[in-house]
């Protein structure tokens, strides 16, 4: 009997074939998905990412919590178009500590990976009040209650504790200096000394304008620093070093 003729045997077995043809795309899937939990180089380590601070992490919690990533992503494609538009293509690694990822899927607004640093706080918080002010074809909605919504401290401890579980390596030096970390952020009074070491180039000013510590102080946090941990002007994809 020729190899041709096995196979025939195959070809009228459903059951068979269906079996068979399991085993192998089990086992393709495993020799492809497998070894990249195991690869060091899977996200490329970048210079610059680092956990977000306690504040940029409570500002992320509400962008999460409000849906931003319905209208918005956080991805830019090496496409021409969008580098142009946006800026330096997204890396893996400046997604490495976002649980969950927050690349979203459709741009009824325009893609926010890098807006840090592009508008003034005082634009963000007209905004965010009231986007029609500053831009009138917007069909943005309005978030002026985050201005209106004070943040309880204590509740930083348990998020950045939910984050180390799912593998931030926030460490027990961060944990400890979570709430103060926190408050001193928007604090124009505080000693950021601590801060800047556990968390570099993370921007330190009263966010909104105002004294009490709000929602729109940890958002507006989180906005004015994406995009902006890696120094796109010394940074050299792995492939071309
Ligand atoms: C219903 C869709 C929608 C939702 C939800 C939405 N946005 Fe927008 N957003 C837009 C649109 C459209 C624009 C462009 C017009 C404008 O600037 O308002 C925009 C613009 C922006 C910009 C300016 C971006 C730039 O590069 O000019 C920022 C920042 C922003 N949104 C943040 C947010 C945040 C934060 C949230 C969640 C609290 C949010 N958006 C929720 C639709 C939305």
């Amino acid at each position: 009997m020729g190899i041709l003729d096995k196979h025939s045997i195959i070809e009228k077995n459903a059951t068979l074939l269906l079996i068979l043809s399991f085993l192998v795309v089990t086992i393709g899937g495993l020799v492809e998905i497998v070894p990249l939990f195991y690869l060091d180089n899977t996200i490329e380590k970048v210079e610059g990412m680092r956990p977000y601070s306690p504040l940029e992490l409570a500002g992320r919690n509400i962008y999460v919590r409000e849906g931003c990533y319905v209208c918005h992503s956080q991805m830019i494609r090496p496409l021409r178009d969008e580098v142009e538009r946006y800026g330096h293509y997204s890396l893996a690694a400046e997604s490495m500590y976002d649980h969950p990822f927050q690349w979203g899927s459709k741009r009824t607004g325009p893609d926010l990976a890098r807006v840090g640093g592009r508008y003034s706080d005082a634009w963000h918080v007209a905004h965010l009040t009231h986007p029609q002010d500053v831009v009138p074809v917007s069909v943005m909605p309005s978030y002026k209650f985050l201005k209106e919504t004070k943040l309880d401290p204590n509740m930083i401890v348990e998020m950045m504790r939910a984050n180390q579980v799912v593998g931030v390596p926030y460490t027990d030096e961060d944990m400890a200096n979570a709430v103060a970390d926190f408050k001193a952020q928007a604090d124009p009074d505080a000693d950021w000394d601590g801060l800047l070491s556990r968390y570099p180039k993370a921007q330190t000013r009263n966010f909104d304008g105002q004294p009490e510590l709000t929602e729109m102080d940890a958002l507006i946090a989180y906005l004015q620093m994406l995009g902006t941990l890696v120094d796109f002007s010394t940074f050299q994809p792995a492939a071309s070093r």
